[in-house]
């Protein structure tokens, strides 16, 4: 038998339609454009919940008592200031490093402030998720004040993690309007299913390795722009575009080009995705009332172009995008804050896998040379 005969063949190119794990976290309907959180509708908890009780649930698996909801939320507010090490290491970030590279670094770094460092049973796993969950916003506040040449603020008492992120970023306490619009936000984010950061994130725990490495990777995972890079990709597109009347011409353009065209598109929806039916409405609303209602025609007539020339919908980086600007957001600061909502997520896939492990380790189709003869470096030429 010939040696390649032997050798394992491919599966679709990029693990499309492979379910590689089970998992009661998250379901992303495709056919139909509906996402669920251990069963609940993301529809429903975008109405009714908050980040800090979508968390709970993720992590935990039921929606929490009102006990056990003041009890974690205590947990998160105790844990929101950051350490000596992961402002020291954020302060010796070149002011140039791009917050999405910062947030990576100091979130690896984090660990060393954690009490629960060398501990990796599952409790001491879930108070680092907690942790992490806490102090993602605080450190993203921070390497945004320090590059931008403002005293980064402590967390203040009293507020939820989506008010407390705004506080820290702009320095003042934002409207209700812009606190539930942000926290919308990263309940929507909170979880996907099997996304190529949050794979990421079970290959690492797959090994044994702990939430923080896992975290890490998943950030670095998530920062290209075919996943949560997108987001910043499309804000730089619509302010290329820039009136609603070049959108058609804009976008035809650039598929004559071949280019794709970011917040388009998805791996597993084949209709909208439902999340950006959610940002969609509110978006628009937080837009108006910044004085900037040309985004939603612009991308409007975007959707309609792309639908009607490609079959393709717009995903949840489309109008995440102009919600942030409508917002005052930095457009660097898109990406990572799409980590301060997916973290919940990854460490709820983190503790599933660990709690029934099996180390993840595919194979490849071999694809290279075979039986090559060995030539000396000097006979190479
Ligand atoms: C999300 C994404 C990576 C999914 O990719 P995928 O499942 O691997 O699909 P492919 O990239 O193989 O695309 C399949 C076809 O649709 C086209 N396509 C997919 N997304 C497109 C887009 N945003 N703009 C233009 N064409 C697109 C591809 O060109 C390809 O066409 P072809 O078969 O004629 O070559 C892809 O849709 C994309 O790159 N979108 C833009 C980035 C983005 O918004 N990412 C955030 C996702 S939440």
């Amino acid at each position: 038998m010939p040696a390649a005969a032997r050798l394992p063949s491919a599966l679709d190119k990029g693990l499309e339609g492979v379910v590689a794990s089970q998992s009661s976290v998250c379901y992303v309907f495709g056919e139909e454009g509906r996402l669920i959180y251990r069963g609940y509708d993301i529809k429903d908890l975008a109405e009714h919940s908050t980040f800090e009780e979508t968390s709970y649930l993720l992590l935990n698996g039921d929606l929490p008592t009102t006990a056990q909801l003041k009890e974690f939320t205590a947990q998160i507010k105790a844990a929101q200031k950051i350490d000596r090490i992961t402002l020291k290491v954020i302060k010796e970030a070149p002011r140039s490093a791009d917050p999405m590279s910062a947030l990576r670094t100091a979130v690896s770094a984090s660990v060393f402030g954690d009490p629960d460092a060398a501990d990796h049973s599952r409790e001491a796993e879930y108070r680092k998720a907690v942790r992490l969950i806490a102090q993602l916003p605080t450190i993203l506040a921070t390497i945004h004040r320090l590059r931008t040449d403002q005293r980064p603020l402590a967390p203040r008492r009293g507020l939820t993690l989506a008010a407390n992120f705004l506080y820290m970023l702009f320095g003042q306490v934002p409207s209700r309007e812009a606190e539930r619009a942000f926290d919308v936000a990263l309940i929507l984010h909170a979880d996907h299913e099997l996304n190529a950061s949050t794979f990421a994130a079970r290959v690492i725990a797959a090994t044994l390795g702990d939430v923080h490495g896992s975290v890490t990777g998943a950030i670095g995972a998530l920062a290209g722009t075919l996943h949560g890079g997108a987001n910043t990709a499309v804000m730089k597109m619509l302010l290329e575009v820039r009136t609603p009347d070049r959108a058609e011409s804009w976008i035809r353009d650039a598929l004559a080009h071949k280019k794709k065209i970011m917040g388009f598109g998805h791996r597993v929806y084949r209709t909208e995705d439902p999340r950006a039916t959610e940002l969609r409405s509110m978006a628009s609303q937080v837009a108006a009332a910044a004085g900037q209602s040309h985004w939603a025609e612009m991308q409007r007539t975007m959707e309609d172009v792309m639908r009607r020339e490609k079959g393709l919908y717009a995903n949840v980086d489309f109008y995440s995008a102009t919600l942030y600007y409508a917002m005052g957001i930095p457009l660097e600061l898109y990406t990572p804050i799409f980590a301060l909502g997916r973290v919940s997520g990854w460490c709820a896939h983190v503790l599933e896998q660990h709690a029934d492990n099996r180390l993840i380790r595919p194979r490849a189709e071999y694809v290279g040379p075979m039986d090559r003869k060995w030539v000396s470096v000097r006979k190479r030429g």
